[in-house]
């Protein structure tokens, strides 16, 4: 017989550094979200036995990242050796580009005890010449350090960013240039490697077995994160820990075969096809676009691992509390019941900031006077996840203790194990992105086609 009571009286599991409220995501007919976990025990248990199979050949160096000590000593060696530099200029794209930006925008300098000042600008995630020069003119070239991270080395907008970026550079400090760019690429091959090698670049490394989209803890977003002062142990440390539940603890107790099995049910059986994110903090907006690329990107395709075709793949929604709650809540309260909303709570804000005092008359907003915004952002999120379980629409919350590395760590590294676990559960290559790779072909053709437009 299945009882949850045993659950409860275990000790803490690594994963309980990240809590998972799943009382919404119960079924349409009946079924606790407890009894819709421990049916998918034996394909959690099939799946968790492959990932680790794979892990063994096949593209999952991520596993072992958080562990990696000579990749932490690579990276703070660059920052060493980079110290005297006030900038660094991020080049990339996709997998090469979001995990760098949703780290720095989660862990802001300020809100850690780092003194580092310095500052990380990124380009080059689009062709769009405005956006590009704009960011390039507030560049003091003699104290800036360009980071291009292509893992191909032949991505057009990083590589074309970076064509322009090593001009100007070259031409601001001469000759020595190369020692003010800093490579991260592939281990052993492809163009931009070979750059590095010939003009004498500094590099990084992002390891043959790891995917632009789970490189997040390698030196691809490490390095900017530690040049900016973030302490990259303490995310490692989080990240860790979640590796070690996924090998170590009983299946229904890990988060991310939680979130996983949850939303695969929710998905396959109850034909539910948009996955939205909505953290309710805003420094963790970009992590909701994170998470959007990695669950397409690695979701998304048409043939299952056997060669059939599936045409398979929920959408994820990047949102964000409380802003969208007068934007997109209104479509997922009453629109088609399609979507499997997940909040993210932060128990602990940094600021304590409050509502002032109201000016001395009755008024409507009573309510709010010297109330801390952190009872009202809990208020919301807890008032916008019990409308929807009201209507019997699927959401969870997943709490933080705070916004730290730690936790940040965690956090990340628990929906890259609930994306392999779904990309089991549904049979497709997680790893791979055919997709792209296709428009990435057609573009080629196109351009080499047409003589250049002219910037009049
Ligand atoms: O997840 C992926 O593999 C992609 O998003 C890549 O990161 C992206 O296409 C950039 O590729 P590259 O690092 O080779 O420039």
């Amino acid at each position: 017989m299945f009882c949850t009571v045993s659950y409860l009286r275990m000790p803490p599991f690594l994963s309980s550094s990240l809590r998972y409220d799943t009382t919404g995501m119960g079924s349409p007919n009946g079924e606790t979200p407890a009894r819709m976990i421990y049916d998918h025990s034996a394909r959690l248990k099939k799946a968790q036995a492959a990932i680790l199979e794979q892990r063994k050949t096949g593209p999952l160096g991520w596993l072992d990242l958080p562990f990696d000590a000579a990749m932490g000593r690579r990276v703070t060696n660059m920052v060493t050796a980079t110290k005297k530099f006030e900038t660094l200029l991020v080049l990339g794209i996709g997998g090469s580009d979001l995990g760098a930006r949703a780290i720095l925008q989660a862990l802001p300098v300020a809100s850690h005890k780092s003194q580092v000042t310095r500052r990380v600008l990124f380009a080059g995630a689009n062709t769009d010449p405005d956006e590009l020069e704009g960011i390039l003119k507030t560049i003091n070239w003699k104290k800036t350090v360009v980071n291009i991270i292509s893992k191909s080395g032949d991505t057009v907008e990083p590589m074309s960013a970076f064509l322009i970026a090593r001009e100007r550079l070259k031409k601001a400090v001469g000759p020595k240039f190369a020692s003010q760019i800093v490579a991260t690429t592939d281990a052993s091959g492809g163009t931009l490697r070979a750059w590095a090698e010939k003009e004498g670049y500094r590099l990084l490394v992002v390891p043959r077995n790891v995917g632009g989209r789970f490189s997040v803890f390698s030196d691809v977003a490490l390095f900017p994160a530690a040049f900016a002062g973030i302490p990259i142990h303490e995310l490692l440390a989080g990240a860790a820990d979640q590796i070690r539940s996924f090998e170590k603890e009983p299946l229904e107790m890990q988060i991310a075969a939680q979130y996983a099995s949850l939303h695969n049910e929710w998905y396959l059986r109850y034909r539910h096809s948009a996955f939205v994110l909505m953290p309710y903090a805003a420094r963790l907006e970009l992590v909701g676009k994170w998470y959007r690329q990695l669950i397409a990107e690695s979701l998304g395709k048409a043939r299952n691992r056997r060669g059939v075709l599936v045409e398979t793949g929920p959408t994820p929604i990047a949102a964000l509390g409380a802003t969208d709650q007068h934007s997109q809540i209104q479509l997922y309260m009453e629109g088609p019941r399609d979507k499997v909303v997940t909040f993210i709570e932060i128990e602990q804000f940094a600021s304590k900031l409050r509502v002032g005092k109201l000016p001395a008359m009755s008024s409507s907003l009573q309510h709010l006077e010297n109330r801390p915004l952190q009872d009202l952002i809990h208020a919301e999120r807890r008032a916008t996840a019990d409308a929807l379980t009201s209507q019997r629409r699927p959401n969870g919350t997943l709490f933080l203790p705070k916004l730290d590395a730690y936790h940040l760590g965690a956090l990340m590294q628990m929906f890259v194990l609930a994306t392999a676990y779904l990309g089991e559960f549904m049979d497709v290559n997680a790893y791979d992105q055919p997709g792209v790779e296709e428009g990435k072909r057609r573009f080629r053709e196109w351009i080499e086609l047409r003589k250049p437009e002219d910037a009049a």
